[in-house]
């Protein structure tokens, strides 16, 4: 026998962490309700004129309008003075943050920084064991608990924990034997085992290679302190601890116990191991933290020879000879905890192998960062998809508990879940998120919208259809909303609520895989640029089942204004972004691919750009630069760039302090535009934030941005 020694591509492109499109339901697209709309507004300019209507030509009842309590809705509020104080920067290509005039940052916590355990300082030697005890990779959804503990969004602003998602990996950076190998951004090395005339009879990977991209996945708690000169340090707490792909967790809710998630590991359904693919997070009125599974699916193989539903809607790959995204499987010791990621049938009944293990992934999962002993708590009453978050609405006393959630994938949906029980300040904890309605999002033409209920028994969630259980209704949740006609759209991300009147925003990042531009179905030819959609809830009740909804922005270049920056091929003016008010974006505003999204006490809107690997910098994408951030006004709809980050990565991650002197943002993947053979001939596009490839491979880290004058971030 010999070995031999390949590097491996996934099978499944998942290149850049997204999902291959999986849905082929007929339902109206949200492109096709949107060139409704647009038609709508074109009949409406000849008496009233486009300005004044707003952009889609019918005013957001509801939105900025104050409580639901105030009679006189049609007053808009008036504009907070000054809510955009900064002068925008430019596009920028250079390897650095940028930001405005009057602002200074510094970089805290890179992947691999030592937070926990012996502190293993950072090196790409390190082993599996000491990444546990680190922070992870890829960082992405955050939040800063003020060190009291006791109200997320109050307390102090110079202590507290910060809390951090880890989405995935990039191998080729973390092994000292990947370097000099021909691997791109999602490459592993698989050895093949020969027989004498050559054919493989055995594939393996190192298992201390998987256990380290293991434990670099999950989330990091630290606690980080603020010292002189706005320098914040990372302190050593008992409270600081790492939960990976092999942290234990409880399955609770509807689906706990069922037969969907009974497994060797936990032959009762109620335990399973680890979290994958956390990209955005949540935080709950009671204090703690959610993160969310998003492109779970394509860690796992299932061999093809039986492939259900709960794995063919979701992705799993199905091919005879293929592997998981990172192979992990194939690790070499055979452990239990590796081989789980083959979903092949390989006993007599589910208790004896992990074909249901792919069902214990896909769910928003909660965790307490101040207990270090807590077992974070896959809440499966919010249903299963590629979840990229979930943002709770700020919680009334004595009415019900509202939160979204986004299924980031091409022609995926919207969700809303609304608990049973009333939120009560001194009692209610995680448990509440248990029982209640999973609604999903149905956009009518006419800028109405329907939240429609995900229930076993209803709307053609029967037995008829496929569905046996509540259980089913949640494990299958895509196929649950596909039967009672939800609206498929480009690709949710990320969700905000506003603080100052419940109206709730969502970027859909783009939709740029599909053959959109043949029958006008779509606003533009092509939705290379992704929008921000909003809505507002009926009587301003966030409970409500009814909602208004409009446009806040339409990502893309300038057009016209801004052609001699843009290649030949896209000086057409169906790629130009547009304001709320329907005005083409400025140099200070054109942006492609929103995806990170957070509102602040002053109502100013953050956007975050993801710009894929494989678009950035080049043809219809070069004109944007880097990915980047910027606040909007949500008014005015003014809409100015803050930041511009390193070749290669996606900015995400955004939060303050309670004072909103310190700004915390993330910056993911630099260096991931490199390609294998750039990689193999010892050069990277990024050296970000190090600054030494000789030492250190780029490194996903948090950013640290303050006022000089100390004044309110953005103001
Ligand atoms: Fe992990 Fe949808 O971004
Ligand atoms: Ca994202
Ligand atoms: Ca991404
Ligand atoms: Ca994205």
């Amino acid at each position: 026998m010999s070995t031999e020694l390949r590097t491996h591509m996934t099978v499944i492109d998942h290149g850049e962490g997204d999902e291959p499109q999986v849905n082929y339901s007929l339902n109206p697209t949200f492109a096709s309700i949107l060139q409704a709309r647009l038609a709508r507004r074109d009949v409406l300019k000849g008496s009233m004129g486009a300005a004044a209507l707003g952009f889609m030509g019918v005013g957001l009842v509801g939105c900025n309008s104050g409580s639901s309590s105030d009679d006189d809705e049609a007053e808009p509020a008036p504009a907070p003075a000054a809510l955009l104080g900064f002068t925008a920067i430019p596009t920028s290509e250079a390897d650095e943050i940028i930001v405005p005039e009057g602002y200074s940052y510094h970089v805290l916590a890179p992947w691999g920084t030592p937070i926990a355990g012996a502190f293993p300082a950072f090196s790409v030697n390190n082993t599996g064991a000491d990444q546990a005890d680190q922070v992870g990779s890829h960082h992405d959804g955050m939040h800063f608990f003020p060190i009291e503990g006791t109200d997320p969004h109050e307390g102090s602003s110079t202590d507290g924990l910060l809390v951090i998602n880890h989405e995935y990996v990039e191998p080729r950076y973390m092994h000292e034997n990947s370097i000099g190998q021909n691997l791109g951004s999602g490459g592993v090395r698989i050895y093949d085992d020969l027989d004498a005339e050559g054919e493989v009879i055995n594939r393996r990977r190192d298992t201390d290679e998987v256990l380290k991209e293991m434990n670099a996945h999950g989330i990091s708690i630290f606690r980080i302190i603020k010292g002189n000169n706005n320098e914040w340090q990372i302190q050593p707490d008992n409270l600081n601890r790492r939960i990976t792909a092999l942290t234990p967790m409880a399955i609770q809710g509807p689906v706990r116990g069922t037969s969907f998630v009974r497994t060797l590991h936990s032959p009762t359904g109620t335990m399973t191991r680890g979290t994958l693919n956390n990209c955005a997070h949540g935080v709950t009125p009671w204090n703690t933290y959610m993160f969310s599974e998003e492109n779970w699916a394509g860690y796992f193989r299932n061999g093809g020879k039986a492939n259900p539903r709960e794995h063919a809607r979701y992705g799993v790959n199905s091919s005879a000879t293929g592997t998981g995204r990172y192979a992990w499987e194939l690790a070499d010791s055979g452990a239990d905890e590796y081989v789980r990621f083959d979903a092949s049938i390989k006993a007599a009944n589910a208790t004896g192998d992990y074909r249901n293990e792919p069902n214990c992934f896909g769910w928003m999962v909660e965790v307490d960062p101040f207990n270090a002993d807590a077992v974070p708590q896959k809440r499966t009453a919010l249903g299963r998809f590629a979840h990229e978050g979930v943002v709770f609405a700020p919680a009334v006393e004595g009415s019900p508990v509202v939160c979204y959630s986004g299924d980031d994938s091409t022609y995926q949906h919207i969700y809303k879940f609304v608990t049973a029980q009333n939120y009560n300040r001194a009692t209610t904890n995680g448990s509440i998120l248990d029982t209640g309605t999973l609604y999903v999002a149905k956009f009518n033409a006419d800028g109405s919208g329907e939240w429609l209920p995900l229930v076993y028994g209803e709307n053609g969630l029967t037995n008829t259809n496929g569905f046996t259980s509540q259980a089913d209704v949640l494990v299958n949740t895509r196929l649950a909303a596909n039967t009672v006609g939800a609206t498929p759209m480009d690709r949710p991300e990320w969700g905000a609520v506003d603080p100052n009147n419940g109206d709730v925003y969502f970027t859909l990042t783009n939709n740029s895989g599909l053959p959109e531009g043949d029958g006008g179905a779509n606003p533009r030819a092509q939705n290379r640029h992704g929008q921000i959609v909003r809505w507002a809830e009926a009587d301003g009740d966030q409970a409500a089942t009814q909602f208004e909804w409009d446009l806040f922005l339409l990502a893309g270049d300038g057009g016209e204004a801004h052609k001699d920056k843009l290649t030949i091929d896209d000086k057409t003016d169906n790629l130009s972004g547009r304001d709320m008010n329907g005005n083409v974006l400025t140099e200070d505003a054109y942006m492609s691919s929103p995806d990170g999204l957070w509102i602040d006490k002053d109502s100013r809107v953050w956007i975050q750009t993801d710009v894929g690997e494989g678009s950035q910098n080049s043809g219809a994408f070069k004109i944007m630069g880097n990915n980047q951030m910027f606040a909007a006004d949500p008014v005015s709809g003014e809409v100015r760039r803050f930041l511009t980050g390193p070749i290669g990565q996606e900015i995400t991650g955004c939060i303050t302090t309670p004072d909103q002197r310190t700004l915390f943002i993330n910056v993911q993947h630099p260096g991931a535009t490199t390609s294998g053979t750039e990689w193999a001939a010892g050069t990277n596009r990024s050296s970000w934030p190090d600054g030494n490839l000789n030492l250190y491979p780029p490194r996903s880290a948090t950013v640290v941005i303050w006022k000089d004058d100390g004044g309110v971030i953005g103001s």
